[in-house]
């Protein structure tokens, strides 16, 4: 961990512990023989899939989910040849015989990219595994009706395409405590399913649906897989599920944040009542204070929205972040957190003494969702990981 952080003016812990306590809270939930696949697109959500992807296999994670060719192409390298890879988002048929060469499971929508992907199979000369997404109301990726017959019979009728799986996803099951809109899409999908599977051979199908939201909430979404992405790294997908588990009496089901985002103060200095920081003027100290300036901007996935508005944590004080955030840097008013020099450590997200900024609260600050706060992270950031021994020796 030395020689990682030497030189660096930010960094991302990872608490590998933390990831196996919900990977352990998800198997213990988990219905039946339903698998665990974990979502490690967009780098993890921001924790590095370097680290978390083997972390998550160690931990009993069955699958792997990412997004797109380039993302399964280097988990494969990550992970080598044996371990199931589904990608989850759109590949262009271009990529297809890259996708099949590395044994990627495809999820697919469309009955002319079957034939493309049957005709790069032949090519490479290896079958190709995918999974049908079948639209039940979300209206992003996926068929219905008709058009889902049609490309299930162009899957039954290329030999070189094996159905791996059945998926949908739902549209409104974090939003809301009203859970009726989730119920009808895993009507439809059961449905759909069952339409698909009576015209392909598919004894080893999974039918999959269930986020973090279904698989903490609703057993009946476990199915044959879940996809877990949001709260394998301990965070609760919305308030509304968090609100929705209490009714549920699921107390015992419980998350642990598996990211803290670090920095050093690059400088720190004193500013005399009146002087202004920042670009525009746009904060004026009220008071001689100390300034401190975080090495870290919005290049570095700490939005520009958290001007004036954010907090971070240094000597367990909170310390409010004053004037805009800069491309590559930010300020913060460190007045009233004691004895600070430049080179000490400033936590964005994570813990500090007693204090806490979970990834929820600057997600608050910034006016979005916590998905964003942590999938942003620049992946050029070190990702350390926090050894798993109980004393944590880092
Ligand atoms: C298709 C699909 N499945 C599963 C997930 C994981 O969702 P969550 O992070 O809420 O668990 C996502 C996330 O966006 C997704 O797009």
């Amino acid at each position: 961990m030395k020689a990682l952080l030497a030189g660096a003016s930010s960094w991302v812990e990872i608490d590998l512990q933390a990831l196996g306590h919900n990977l352990e809270a998800f198997r213990t939930r988990l219905a039946g023989r339903a698998r665990l696949a974990a979502v490690v697109k967009a780098n993890a959500y921001g924790h590095g899939v370097e680290v978390v992807a083997p972390a998550a296999l160690a931990a009993g994670a069955d699958l792997l989910a990412v997004v797109s060719l380039a993302e399964g192409l280097s988990l494969r390298r990550i992970v080598g040849p044996q371990v199931p890879i589904v990608v989850l988002g759109h590949v262009p048929a271009a990529g297809f015989p890259a996708a099949v060469e590395a044994d990627l499971e495809l999820t697919i929508y469309d009955p002319d990219a079957a034939d493309a992907l049957a005709a790069a199979a032949r090519r490479v000369g290896r079958a190709a595994r995918v999974h049908v997404k079948i639209e039940t109301g979300t209206h992003r990726q996926g068929l219905a009706g008709e058009a889902l017959i049609e490309l299930a019979r162009r899957i039954a009728g290329r030999e070189e395409l094996e159905l791996a799986g059945l998926s949908t996803h739902f549209a409104d099951i974090e939003d809301t405590t009203d859970h009726d809109f989730a119920r009808r899409q895993l009507e439809a999908f059961l449905a759909g399913s069952r339409e698909v599977r009576a015209l392909v051979e598919s004894a080893a199908a999974l039918d999959h649906v269930a986020c973090s939201a279904a698989a903490i909430l609703f057993p009946e979404t476990h199915l044959d897989m879940v996809r877990v992405g949001i709260s394998l790294y301990g965070l609760w997908p919305s308030r509304e599920t968090l609100v929705s588990a209490r009714e549920r009496h699921l107390e015992d089901f419980d998350l642990q944040p598996v990211l803290s985002w670090k920095a050093r103060l690059a400088q720190v200095k004193t500013v005399p009542r009146g002087a202004w920081v920042g670009y525009g003027r746009s904060w004026r100290a009220g008071r001689e204070s100390r300034i401190g300036v975080v090495p870290v901007g919005y290049y570095e996935g700490y939005d520009r929205s958290l001007s004036g508005r954010a907090h971070v944590l240094c000597h367990g004080c909170r310390a409010p972040v004053v004037g805009r955030v800069c491309m590559n840097m930010f300020m913060v008013d460190l007045t009233d957190a004691g004895s600070v020099q430049a080179g000490d450590e400033v936590v964005l997200i994570g813990a500090s003494g007693a204090e806490r900024i979970s990834a929820e609260e600057v997600a608050g600050w910034a006016g979005t969702i916590h998905y964003e706060i942590v999938s942003r992270i620049h992946p050029a950031l070190p990702r350390i990981p926090l050894a798993l021994s109980p004393d944590r020796s880092a």
